[in-house]
């Protein structure tokens, strides 16, 4: 077994428990060079989203191998087919992370609405002189339009906490929820061109495929009000980096809160890094204690079932059969 990186402990006790595995202990991911050495021969790999699972990884492995563990909702990083193709089951973690990701993307709603880090940035370097009356004005959350692109889990967790600051909630999604959901969320399903017209603050929820490459382009950033917040916290190649800075610099929104970037990290000397109006956080929607733990855990209990040749208990793609 190899770990691609050292995990919580809820993950890594059962593993060392059952099985004679590898850890990759270190806070950054293994060079490639290195991650392809280190899987070769391995019955289960328990990967970051860091990580590239691909036909050159998989060979790498060996026919063998008998699972991928996925310590994340998302699996943008692994080509699924591909695993399919080898009878590879995947695994992912979806649902223990939905709350503290909502949880992440109001502090960045809120932060960029009431520019809290320009204050913050304010105070340390000395600049807090007295009170003023136009100083630093941000705009209200309450009452204002929220649009939610993408209305799966997390997003309707979104939704959920837009009902205490009482906000209209737009939707856009490929289908739309049922009315029960609607009524209860404050929510209107709504094309994306429209949403993105009508909504205050604009925050992304849809999983990054080809369809969401690129989706908030120079295009749908001109839609938007000039008035209004980009929030990002999903995969940073849903958003045009480069159209999202000239958009921020031109005055065409007026703020955006990134959790996630393309690429990732983002450079110090990318153009959205030096602007104030663009606040940057490196991708921590998921990262509280208890959160990670679950995930750990969750992973571990993928990989260590695919390596018993067990159903997943939460795999990506259900129809691959596990390998006996
Ligand atoms: C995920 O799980 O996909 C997040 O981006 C990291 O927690």
């Amino acid at each position: 077994m190899f770990v691609a990186r050292t995990i919580p402990d809820e993950g890594l006790e059962p593993i060392a428990e059952a099985c004679d595995a590898r850890i990759w202990e270190s806070d950054v991911p293994p060079p490639r060079a290195a991650l392809l050495a280190a899987i070769a021969g391995c019955d289960g790999v328990l990967t970051m989203l860091t990580d590239r699972v691909d036909d050159e990884f998989l060979d790498a492995a060996g026919p063998q191998l008998r699972v991928v563990s996925n310590m994340a909702v998302g699996y943008d990083n692994i080509d699924v087919p591909a695993c399919s193709r080898r009878g590879i089951p995947v695994g992912n973690t979806p649902g223990v992370l939905t709350e503290t990701t909502a949880d992440l993307a109001w502090a960045l709603i809120l932060a960029a609405a009431r520019r809290l880090p320009e204050g913050e940035r304010h105070v340390r370097s000395g600049g807090w002189r007295t009170w003023s009356p136009t100083f630093q004005l941000g705009v209200d959350v309450h009452g204002a339009s929220l649009g939610i692109v993408g209305f799966g889990r997390i997003g309707q967790a979104v939704a959920r906490r837009a009902l205490g600051f009482g906000m209209p909630v737009l939707y856009a999604s490929r289908r739309r929820v049922d009315r029960a959901i609607e009524v209860g969320l404050n929510a209107t399903w709504t094309p994306l061109e429209e949403l993105l017209a009508r909504s205050d603050i604009v925050t992304l929820h849809v999983d990054l495929n080809p369809s969401t490459r690129g989706l908030i382009d120079a295009a749908a950033l001109g839609r938007m009000k000039p008035t209004a917040i980009l929030v990002n916290t999903t995969r940073g190649p849903v958003v045009d980096s480069v159209a999202l800075a000239e958009a921020l610099r031109g005055g065409v929104i007026r703020a955006a809160a990134l959790d996630v970037t393309d690429p990732e990290p983002i450079p110090a000397d990318h153009p959205l890094v030096g602007l104030d109006n663009c606040l940057i956080v490196p991708h921590i929607g998921s990262a509280t204690e208890a959160t990670r733990g679950k995930m750990a855990l969750m992973a571990a209990a993928n990989l260590l079932a695919g390596v018993r040749g067990e159903p997943l208990p939460t795999a990506v793609h259900a129809e691959v059969a596990p390998r006996r």
